[in-house]
């Protein structure tokens, strides 16, 4: 904007006023009501006490007292913006889903870059997770694929959630470390929680700690279904490949960055989208059938597990850029709300164990985040496509049903009787079949947690492996109980013998721990 010599007035303490008048609006309260003086509040002669009477004060104090709403309870540090997702192929004989079936076709999109461990004022360059949510504004309501940069995950069922945030979270005596892996009871939770070793490795190497967002993969993590109009499934898994590759800083340099500036990583998407070199990824599908899933050494519901590109290569569809960053951060990227369970016709779920309590959790935390049921009326999580429906009431209630009718079925015919159910056009769940005793129980095929790390550590270039023992020797440095250090070795040295090994001798353990039984045999081979 252009700085212009506004009208200033000296008030009788020296105190700036700066008037209204020609294009400069009236300043006012959140009633409409104009202020006259916005630079005292009402006293008693010069030096008397403050009136209670001073309705704008205590409005604009009353206010500022009210504008933190609680941090979310994951992934707390974010940084937002608005693209649009392009189709480049048409998918409508996989699935019904509008947004896959005309090539060309533009669909709206916000983006939520993220951390998960640290609170919002954490540093960018911590060794962590990014979340790699997007919400995709179709034309039959809103999907949102609630993904990470890592295609795996540290448990298998969301009834573990609590247990691995807790453990990742400053301890509760102390209060910290902020924003790091590096303290006893993560590793004393996750050397008890075999099926994190996968996810582990990913998060000692150097994709937890990206260059930028723009450099970063993208994954929907659990296999979902596509329906097409016939009703047939085929399972997916979604992947976003940058356009740009994949780039990490190392250790060394993180550390500087998130000293020097902590915001590295909200700073350079601001300034790419700013200048107009916009980030882009592709939509990449694995899509594979009931035939495969039966003959797949792990369970497709497993979300510790990937299925290897090798075997079920990524098919790109589409294309996902981001050109527009927010006009504010607190109304978009802090009350934008993401959740699992906004899938549209066309797309649907697996049984995967982690996914089924996802559905529940982010709708429950969003109630009490965003303060009601009425956060879909935030221009943030509205559909932008036409919706009707008849809930009405709550905690600022601004779309209430329109008319006399607030009830279905009714009798008054045409738009007096409000939205009708489609048959055609409506969501309609995937018939699955499932039968079984009700029993806390988990499938045999989950139980093999170290064959996959092992694949990922063997597909590591030379110069990768040894960054990923470093951050292993590293983190377990800060761990004060010897048991604990032990205790991850014990899995390494399933991971990889020789990983193991320089791990050991690096935190100088000895004698060198005995390797934990593993629950089924290790596959050795890699994927073809
Ligand atoms: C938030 C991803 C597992 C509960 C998020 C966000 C992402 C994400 C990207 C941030 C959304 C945003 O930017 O606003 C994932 C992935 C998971 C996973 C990829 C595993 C594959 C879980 C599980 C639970 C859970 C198992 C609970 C059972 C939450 C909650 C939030 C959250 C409560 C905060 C939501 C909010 O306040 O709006 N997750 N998550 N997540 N996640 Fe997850």
């Amino acid at each position: 904007a252009q700085i212009v010599d506004a009208r200033i007035k000296r008030g009788a303490g020296g105190e700036t006023h700066q008037t209204a008048g020609g294009e400069v609006p009236v300043l006012t309260t959140q009633q409409g009501i104009p202020v006259s003086d916005d630079q005292n509040s009402l006293k008693l002669g010069a030096r008397g006490p403050t009136l209670l009477e001073d309705f704008h004060f205590r409005e604009k104090i009353f206010h500022f007292d009210h504008e933190r709403i609680p941090e979310r309870v994951v992934h707390a540090r974010g940084f937002g913006v608005h693209g649009f997702f392009e189709l480049t192929e048409s998918l409508s004989d996989i699935t019904r889903a509008d947004i896959f079936q005309r090539k060309g076709e533009r669909t709206p999109a916000f983006v939520r870059f993220s951390t998960v461990a640290g609170s919002k004022g954490s540093f960018d360059l911590a060794r962590d997770v990014r979340g790699f949510a997007v919400k995709l504004y179709t034309k039959e309501g809103n999907w949102d694929l609630v993904g990470n940069n890592i295609p795996v995950f540290f448990i298998q069922d969301a009834i573990k959630f609590p247990d691995v945030i807790h453990s990742v979270k400053p301890e509760p005596d102390r209060g910290f470390p902020q924003a790091q892996s590096a303290h006893d009871n993560f590793w004393d939770f996750v050397s008890l929680t075999p099926e994190s070793t996968h996810m582990l490795l990913w998060v000692m190497s150097d994709r937890a700690i990206p260059r930028s967002f723009r450099f970063m993969e993208g994954f929907g993590v659990h296999t979902f279904r596509l329906v097409n109009a016939a009703g047939k499934s085929t399972f997916v898994k979604f992947h976003w490949k940058p356009k740009l590759g994949m780039q990490s800083v190392v250790w060394n340099e993180a550390v500087k960055i998130n000293g020097a500036d902590p915001d590295f990583h909200r700073r350079d998407l601001w300034a790419a989208i700013q200048s107009g070199d916009f980030p882009e990824w592709e939509l990449g599908l694995q899509l594979f059938d009931e035939k495969f899933a039966d003959q797949f050494e792990f369970d497709i519901l497993d979300a510790t597990k990937i299925i290897p590109e090798e075997l079920v290569p990524v098919h790109r569809v589409g294309r996902l850029v981001l050109d527009r960053t927010v006009d504010n951060f607190f109304a978009e990227t802090e009350q934008v709300a993401f959740c699992t369970q906004n899938i549209v016709p066309g797309i649907d779920f697996t049984n995967d164990p982690l996914l089924q309590g996802r559905n529940f959790s982010y709708l429950d935390t969003q109630l009490k985040r965003l303060g009601g049921p009425n956060f879909t009326h935030l221009p943030i999580n509205a559909p932008k496509c036409p919706f009707a429906h008849f809930q009405q009431d709550g905690h600022m209630a601004f779309h209430n049903p329109k008319g006399r009718v607030n009830y279905e079925p009714n009798s008054w015919s045409g738009a007096a009787g409000g939205p009708r159910e489609s048959p055609e056009r409506g969501f309609t769940t995937y018939p699955a079949e499932d039968s079984g005793a009700k029993r806390r129980i988990r499938a045999e095929l989950f139980a093999d947690h170290y064959s996959q790390a092992r694949q990922f550590y063997l597909s590591q270039t030379a110069v990768e492996q040894p960054h990923i023992k470093n951050a292993f020797v590293f983190e377990l440095s800060k761990v004060e109980t010897p048991a604990i250090r032990a205790r991850v070795v014990s899995h390494l040295l399933n991971v990889d013998e020789a990983l193991g090994k320089l791990v050991a001798e690096g935190l100088g353990l000895e004698p060198l721990p005995q390797a934990a039984p593993p629950a089924r045999p290790i596959v050795t081979k890699l994927p073809k």
